[in-house]
């Protein structure tokens, strides 16, 4: 396993281009199963989650082909069983099931189960199957989709921490080839979802009021291949925002959406942006909600900056039950954090000092990896597969912005 060798202090300066959206990457991939034509997706960042998605599609009896960030898949002939060592292995996976459903009215896919961040899962999903008038069964572990038809329905897919972003897109999809029209309410708006649709419609889907929380879809009886070009991943955005931040330097940031960051930036330029400190950083109350609310996948990094930040800072996770991994880490460097019921109560402005440390999911990484960006001395952030699964070549990019951070085999 590699870890990352962080000596801290530096402040990060210079320009940084983002990559393509993994969370927008992954349904769009599964959404060229819908057509027996070919697909073209550029902008594909290249991760070991889209890596892993490029695998499942082929398992699935697709071509494809990943290079230089172009995806090149044709499922002309696919069947609908994805494993569940493949499933098992990333959580995404799941959104191949709505695909599968609607080209072949046959889904069966092993249930992903939980993960470090909380149960996660799917109810919200095969509620928006059963709504089109597929029957689900489970059995085995693995869980099964079967229509003989599927028809428009009214599908609402909100639950105890709102809408679902897979759910919403995996309903869209398998609602493209249905029989009429089917309104998908209390829909997901995160940008990937609008993302997602472009790509549909692309492909001769009829989607309409993707981006508000109805989502309205007329199916057609066939898609046809699509090009189609990958929005810049507003998480990363995020993250290298908040790194020039944690480390007082002056960073511009190159290929991004402000506008899909307001509750982060509270800006809305488009095209490239530069962040640099203000005179002093003063404490923030931040709560996590589905978006144009503070997103749940920048919370982590956002808790390494404000352990910098003099004052009490109140962080309240409301998307995920259990996604405070970070914290007990955070504070091996010499934070001060509590947790209170969904709540982290950051002590800020206490100096923090390098120190080995362990990533426990994607974004908890990201987290250590800032806070070993800002602490004074070597910072060993181990187990980096779980940054290698959303962030692309983030050593790479940190060491152009002039931080010392080397990749290294764990000892
Ligand atoms: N939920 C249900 N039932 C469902 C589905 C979800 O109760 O059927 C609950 C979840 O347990 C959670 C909430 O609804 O409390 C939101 O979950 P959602 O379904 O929106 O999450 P997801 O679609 O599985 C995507 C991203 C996550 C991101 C969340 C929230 C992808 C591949 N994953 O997951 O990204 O945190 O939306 O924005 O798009 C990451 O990139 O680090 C990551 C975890």
């Amino acid at each position: 396993m590699e870890s990352f060798l962080i000596k801290g202090g530096l402040p990060l300066r210079g320009e940084v281009t983002i990559s393509g959206s993994k969370n927008a990457a992954l349904p769009i991939m599964a959404a060229t199963l819908l057509t027996d034509e070919p697909c073209v997706i550029r902008g594909v960042p290249d991760l070991s989650d889209t890596q892993f998605m490029a695998l499942i599609l082929k398992s699935l009896g697709a071509e494809a082909k990943f290079e230089n960030g172009t995806l090149s898949v044709r499922a002309k002939k696919i069947h609908g069983h994805a494993d569940y060592e493949l499933v098992r292995k990333m959580r995404g996976s799941i959104c191949v099931a709505g695909p599968l459903l609607a080209r072949l009215h046959k889904a069966e896919i092993s249930l992903p189960g939980g993960c470090v961040i909380g149960a996660r899962p799917i109810n919200l999903h095969l509620k928006g199957f059963e709504s089109l008038g597929a029957k689900i069964e489970i059995a085995g572990g693995y869980v099964r989709a079967t229509a003989k038809k599927l028809t428009g329905c009214t599908a609402f897919l909100g639950g105890r921490a709102g809408s679902t972003v897979l759910g919403t897109a995996n309903v869209m999809m398998a609602a493209t080839l249905a029989d009429g029209q089917t309104v998908i309410e209390s829909a997901a708006c995160e940008p990937e979802v609008v993302d997602l649709a472009n790509f549909l419609n692309a492909m001769g889907a009829n989607i309409s009021g993707a981006g508000s929380p109805t989502i309205t879809i007329t199916g057609v009886a066939k898609l046809h291949g699509a090009e189609h070009q990958i929005i810049p991943d507003r998480i990363e955005t995020a993250t290298f925002a908040i790194a020039a931040a944690a480390t007082n330097g002056e960073v511009t940031i190159k290929n991004c959406r402000p506008d899909h960051l307001r509750a982060v930036l509270d800006k809305q330029r488009a095209g490239s942006m530069t962040i640099r400190r203000g005179k002093k950083l003063a404490a923030v109350d931040v709560t996590t909600l589905p978006y144009s609310g503070f997103p749940t996948d920048a919370q982590a990094q956002m808790m390494s900056l404000l352990t910098l930040v003099p004052g009490i800072s109140i962080i309240t996770e409301r998307i995920f039950e259990s996604r405070f991994m970070h914290v007990s880490e955070l504070a091996r460097l010499g934070a001060e954090i509590e947790i209170e019921g969904p709540s982290a109560i950051v002590k800020g402005g206490r100096p923090l000092n390098g120190a080995p440390v362990m990533a426990s999911d994607l974004r908890a990484s990201a987290a250590l990896v800032i806070a070993g960006l800002a602490a004074k001395g070597q910072t060993q952030v181990n187990r980096i597969y779980h940054l290698d699964r959303g962030y692309e070549k983030m050593d790479v990019k940190l060491r152009k912005l002039g931080a010392k951070i080397q990749r290294v085999e764990e000892k």
